[in-house]
């Protein structure tokens, strides 16, 4: 048997946490024989909760899961850990602006940041799916500067399968078929979801879906705002299709992207397209299965694109801005 894949998990009392920890448990994620050690940090109050899930873990007697580790201190959630995935935030609510979770959620990542820095097992991986969760993930990784920089991720999977989602509905292809498909910039309403680069049955987007008015309109304002829309019907933020998009993120961080396609994750700048060293943005990725991954390169922009770039850009840097203190 191989050794167990440790796996911290922030958060795991919330509602993202309740839909994800059952299907890693499964094997959905590592593989059915690669045994699983759940590390569960909450914070104190959650922690009855915590051992609710705790419990219904027991009672799902899955094989791959042979140990489950709750606590309060991030020393030990992190403690060996080959992931961390860092849900644990306060949720958007109806009516709350992003400045109002930067400051609540701000202050979270830099003490998890070191942790991770100073517990977690060489391989680490972290992946930051809490709000906003590009400034947080900036927030981490400067406070652990010892991690490489490429083990850092915010995650925007999520806004990659709506986008994909809607571009199937639209041209009644299966959702299999839609490849190729960028989410650009920051997890929030100025994201760019490139439908111009994407692939329907290995057929470019606009030559698939010719209405443009279509593509440049409703298409990118309903995956901008599909999380708001989610909220406004359900009365909670999107949970089981995050939970299920932070399974596909891993799955593709693990097992490498299939040949010739990309997937969407923020990662670190380094100036690729012209943005600002050091912001988390989210690029199309090319991974490989040997844990190594590269932002494509050389992707086209006209000009309606460059400018939707233009207005991510300038938001993460104010979010960089208004979290300076907190980056070391
Ligand atoms: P939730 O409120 O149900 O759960 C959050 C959990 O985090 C709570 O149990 C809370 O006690 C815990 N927590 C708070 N501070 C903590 C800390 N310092 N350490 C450990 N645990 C802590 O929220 P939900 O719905 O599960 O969402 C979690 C986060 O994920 C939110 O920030 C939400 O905005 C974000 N999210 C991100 C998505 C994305 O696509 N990137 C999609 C959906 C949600």
């Amino acid at each position: 048997k191989p050794n167990p894949v440790h796996v911290a998990v922030t958060g795991g009392a919330g509602q993202v946490g309740y839909a994800l920890l059952f299907r890693i448990a499964s094997g959905q994620v590592f593989g059915p024989d690669v045994p699983i050690v759940l590390r569960l940090l909450e914070v104190t109050p959650a922690l009855k909760a915590l051992e609710g899930v705790a419990m219904e873990l027991s009672d799902g007697a899955f094989p791959a899961l042979t140990d489950v580790v709750l606590t309060d201190k991030p020393a030990e959630a992190f403690d060996g850990a080959s992931w961390a995935l860092l849900l644990g935030a306060s949720p958007r609510k109806d009516g709350m602006e992003r400045g109002d979770l930067l400051a609540a959620n701000g202050a979270l990542f830099g003490p998890q940041g070191q942790a991770i820095g100073q517990h977690a097992a060489s391989d680490i991986r972290t992946i930051v799916v809490g709000n906003p969760c590009n400034t947080n993930a900036m927030i981490a990784a400067a406070n652990a500067p010892d991690v490489p920089a490429d083990r850092w991720f915010a995650m925007t999977r999520l806004d990659e399968n709506r986008a994909k989602s809607q571009l199937a509905a639209k041209s009644g292809t299966p959702v299999g078929e839609v490849s190729n498909l960028a989410i650009w910039g920051n997890h929030s309403a100025t994201q760019y979801p490139d439908f111009a680069n994407a692939r329907i049955g290995g057929r470019p987007v606009p030559e698939v879906i010719t209405d443009d008015a279509w593509l440049n309109g409703e298409f990118i304002s309903s995956v901008q705002k599909r999380g708001a829309a989610i909220i406004a019907a359900r009365g909670l933020s999107s949970a089981a299709s995050a939970a299920n998009a932070v399974i596909d993120n891993v799955r593709s961080l693990n097992a490498g992207t299939p040949a010739g396609d990309w997937t969407s994750v923020g990662v670190q700048s380094r100036g690729e397209y012209g943005v600002p060293e050091g912001l988390f943005f989210s690029y199309p990725v090319v991974a490989k299965s040997d844990g190594t991954w590269t932002v494509q390169e050389g992707l086209q922009h006209d000009e309606r694109a460059a400018d939707r770039l233009r207005v991510t850009i300038a938001e993460l840097e104010e979010e960089r801005a208004a979290v300076r203190h907190l980056l070391g």
